[in-house]
Formats: structure tokens, sequence, C-alpha cells
């Protein structure tokens, strides 16, 4: 597919998106958005892809925010439209069915740090800083973010973020859990793909069920959780893969997955 304003490349399995607006700081237009949204959906289904990436060109941003200009445009009768459709991007990255790994390169701002949390895993740069300043302009976070930063740091510091539009810097994201590595920036991409290249090693049906489990964790009571847990866990064992990660194990050798 043609993009104007992301790069995509594959190397082994892994799957690298780019957000390419540098002149822009890589804010979030709606062409922009739609070409994520199909780009994501083409990785959904390319079975050779196993772990995503998703970065900003630059060293100064990941993205930064929703284009202001667009938002500028919003009224009563487009704003609905407008979340739903930025919104069903990140739900595209958290449902992907494969890792996403956020590869925080700089500021994530508004829309670029609601992607950021619609990742699975995130690291950052130390220069990072990420931040929702939306309620500064008079709007509110749309594409997530009032649900999903509260799931990650709890209610009242997610509130506290929200109201005041304070940017968390990279060392307190990583004590808060919202990054799980910081890294120096000339290390992001290389950390990344040590990342993804670990995960890569694992089953990729059972990665794909445990995500699903995991995803569910904050959705549902404890007791349905555990009915899909033993459900999912149920399939992996009854997957190839399954046998052959224990047999490799007892064999004291490398597994040989095939994802089914
Ligand atoms: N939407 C559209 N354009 C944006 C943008 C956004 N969210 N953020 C930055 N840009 C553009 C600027 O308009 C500028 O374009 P220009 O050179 O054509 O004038 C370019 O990116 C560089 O940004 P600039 O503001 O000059 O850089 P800076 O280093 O002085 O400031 C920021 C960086 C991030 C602090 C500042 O750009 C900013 O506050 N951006 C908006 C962040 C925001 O509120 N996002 C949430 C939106 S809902």
């Amino acid at each position: 597919m043609e993009l104007r304003n992301l790069i995509y490349e594959e190397r082994e399995g892994i799957g690298i998106i780019t957000i390419n607006r540098p002149d822009k700081l890589n804010a979030l237009n709606r062409e922009l958005l739609r070409e994520l949204r199909e780009l994501l959906e083409e990785i959904r289904r390319d079975e050779k892809i196993q772990v995503v990436i998703l970065t900003g060109s630059g060293q100064k941003a990941f993205a930064a925010g929703a284009d202001i200009s667009e938002i500028a445009e919003l009224g009563l009768n487009t704003g609905l439209a407008f979340s739903k459709e930025a919104q069903s991007v990140t739900n595209a990255i958290e449902e992907l069915g494969k890792p996403v790994i956020g590869g925080i390169n700089g500021l994530a701002l508004g829309g670029g740090f609601e992607l950021a949390l619609a990742c699975h895993l995130r690291i950052f740069s130390e220069s990072a800083k990420v931040g929702l300043p939306e309620v500064g302009l008079g709007a509110i976070p749309g594409m997530g973010g009032t649900q999903r930063l509260p799931r990650v740091i709890g209610k009242s510091r997610a509130l506290w973020y929200i109201l005041t539009g304070e940017m968390i810097d990279a060392e307190t994201a990583r004590q808060m859990g919202l990054a799980n590595r910081v890294v120096p920036s000339d290390k992001l991409m290389d950390s990344c793909m040590e990342l993804a290249q670990t995960i890569l090693k694992k089953g990729p049906l059972a990665v794909g069920l445990a995500l699903q489990a995991v995803n569910s964790a904050l959705e549902i009571g404890q007791n349905q959780g555990l009915v899909l847990e033993g459900a999912l866990m149920t399939l992996a064992c009854a997957s190839e893969d399954k046998n052959e990660g224990i047999k490799a194990f007892l064999e004291k050798r490398k597994p040989v997955f095939k994802g089914r």
C-alpha cells in the first residue's frame, strides 16, 4: 500500500512502523491515522510478521498529538466521529493479536501518547517525554487516553497528568511502570529490536493467546478472566507448538515453532 505519512519495513518477522511527518513533529492528521489503521490490518493478516515496533522519525518527537489544524475544524457533529475514528486506531494496536512495542523516541503528546498507551510494551529514550495537554486546549484526550492511562498508572495519577497537562519524563515513566525500559537515545531501536527478537523466539500462538488473556484482565471480572484463561490454555495445549516446546525442552534443544 502507498504510505505518505508512515515508513514501513519488515526485518525477519518484525514489522517496523515509523511515523514520518518530521516537519510537523509527526503530528497525527487523519490521513496518517487512516494509513496506520490500514497498515495494521495488513500486518494483522500477514503471517510472516509476529512482532511490531512503532516509533517516530527523528529525535525530537514520537508524535506531537493530533493535528491541531484539523482539531480546529471539529464541532458538535464531527467531534464524536473524529474520536471514534481515532479510537479505532488505538484499538487496532491493542487488539492486533501480535505484540506491539512502542519505541518512544521523543515527545509523545496527546494522540501521540495515546498511541504509545495502546502499545503492549514501551521502551523510552532518555529524552522522551509524554503528556496529555488537551484540556489546556479546551478539549479532552479522545484516542483512549482517559481510559488507558488510569489502567496503566492508576486513577489518581492519571487525573493529575490529564488535569495539569504536566509532562512525564522518561525516568518518572519508568518508575510508574509506563515505560518498561529507558535507554540512551542512540540505543532505542537496538533495544526495541532485541526485545522483539526475544519474543520472536517464543511460540507465536502462545504469545497471541497470552496477549488476549492479559488484554481482558482489566476489562472483565477475575472469575470470568480465569474462565477465559482456562479456555485459552486449553487451546494452547491442543497446539503443535506446545508439543514441540515441551519436546524441545526435554531433548535439551531449541524449539522450532510453527504457529499452530
Ligand atoms: N498539530 C499540528 N502541527 C503541529 C503539532 C500538532 N499537534 N505540534 C507541532 N506542530 C507543528 C508546528 O505547528 C510547527 O509547524 P510550522 O513549522 O509549520 O509552524 C512544527 O510542528 C514544529 O513545532 P514547533 O511548535 O515550532 O516546535 P517547538 O519545538 O517550538 O515546540 C511543542 C514543540 C511540541 C512543545 C509544540 O509544537 C506544541 O505544543 N505542539 C502541540 C502539542 C499538543 O498540544 N498536542 C495535543 C494536540 S490535541
